[in-house]
């Protein structure tokens, strides 16, 4: 079955959708408040000066709304925008090439951040620092120097995983946002206001139902939205009632946590070592994932809902972790925690 809850890679049916129930005005982009707030000072103060925004990074686990937030700044400077991805930065010629066809006042967001490669990264500091960059024609002695000066812009940064990020990148950004998990209500809202774009209204018990499984994320809460309204549709309903949902949910088996297979390896891992902690490589080892993505993409979830413990030591279950896997502790086993 296909994994509807699985957050990394996303399917080409998430990326058409996800334009069309993209937000593009703050008043649509539920949750994030404090980032909302902050963000929305330095924008007028900038707007009010007349000049570009600082260069903004964003971090946090997928699916949480960075690059619709780049968007709706976007949006809210009238700035052009264009969107990259480091990925697609290969060679720093890419990337003089990109910076050189920039206008005053335009942003560019590149996406995966971390993913630079160092000689990019070289040209991206004094372009982000100075707005000038160092091009070098040619080779050996005859090898030269051309210093270009670009517009002033904004870079918006975005990456899952902020570990990876080169300390002097990190410290050219002037303003760096730490995306959050969203509460039932919030992601209720923005299941709500999606399904309106759907034409398929949802009653608010349902989009209750399906923001609990929705492991805190608005990119899990509309593709099960999605899968929802299908069985809505085949029952001839005009709209989302919880009943259909609970079953829907049910029949997709979507755990009630909205935990993917990932979440649950990790977590019984961790219940097997009975409150011993693990540390992080043996537990990348087991789940053949690399450290970072345990660490930046994996735990961030488990951990701001206490299903994980970080301790000097390493990583350790909780009383929640053996609760939501169903495992009963003996008496003994139970002291532990
Ligand atoms: N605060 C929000 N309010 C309403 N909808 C949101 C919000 N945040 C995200 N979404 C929705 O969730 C989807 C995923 O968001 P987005 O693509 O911005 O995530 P992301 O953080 O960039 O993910 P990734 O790390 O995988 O690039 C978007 O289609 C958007 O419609
Ligand atoms: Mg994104």
């Amino acid at each position: 079955m296909e994994r509807l809850v699985e957050i990394e890679r996303f399917s080409a049916e998430d990326e058409s959708s996800e334009v069309t129930l993209r937000p593009d005005v703050w008043s649509e982009y539920i949750g994030q408040d404090q980032i909302k707030k902050n963000l929305g000072v330095f924008i007028e103060a900038s707007k009010k000066r007349k000049e570009a925004l600082d260069h903004v990074l964003f971090y946090g686990p997928p699916g949480l709304g960075k690059t619709t937030l780049a968007l709706i700044i976007a949006n809210e400077m009238s700035a052009n925008i264009k969107v990259t991805a480091a990925p697609m930065i290969e060679k720093s010629g890419d990337l003089a090439a990109i910076l050189t066809n920039l206008e005053e006042g335009d942003i560019l967001f590149i996406d995966e951040i971390h993913r630079l490669s160092p000689a990019v990264e070289e040209i991206l500091y004094s372009s982000m620092e100075d707005f000038r960059i160092d091009i070098i024609i040619g080779s050996g002695p005859a090898a030269q120097t051309v210093k270009i000066d670009l517009p002033r812009f904004t870079l918006i940064g975005a990456t899952t995983r902020a570990g990876m990020l080169s300390n002097p990148l990190r410290d050219r950004f002037g303003m760096s946002f730490r995306m959050q998990f969203y509460s039932s209500d919030e992601l209720a809202k923005i299941i709500s206001q999606a399904s309106l774009k759907l034409n398929k209204e949802i009653i608010h018990q349902a989009a209750l139902e399906i923001a609990k499984r929705s492991r805190g994320t608005p990119r899990i809460a509309l593709r099960l939205l999605r899968r929802v309204r299908d069985f809505a549709e085949v029952a001839n309903e005009n709209d989302i009632k919880q009943h259909r949902t609970k079953y829907a949910l049910d029949e997709l088996g979507i755990n009630s946590h909205g935990f993917d297979e990932m979440d649950l390896r990790l977590l019984s891992l961790l219940a097997a070592a009975k409150g011993r902690a693990m540390g992080l490589s043996t537990i990348a080892a087991a789940l053949s994932e690399d450290e970072g993505t345990v660490e930046d993409v994996l735990e961030p979830y488990l951990l701001a809902n206490g299903y994980l413990e970080r301790t000097a030591k390493g990583r350790r279950a909780t009383r929640a972790t053996y609760d939501v896997l169903n495992i009963t502790l003996s008496i003994e086993e139970g002291k532990l925690f």
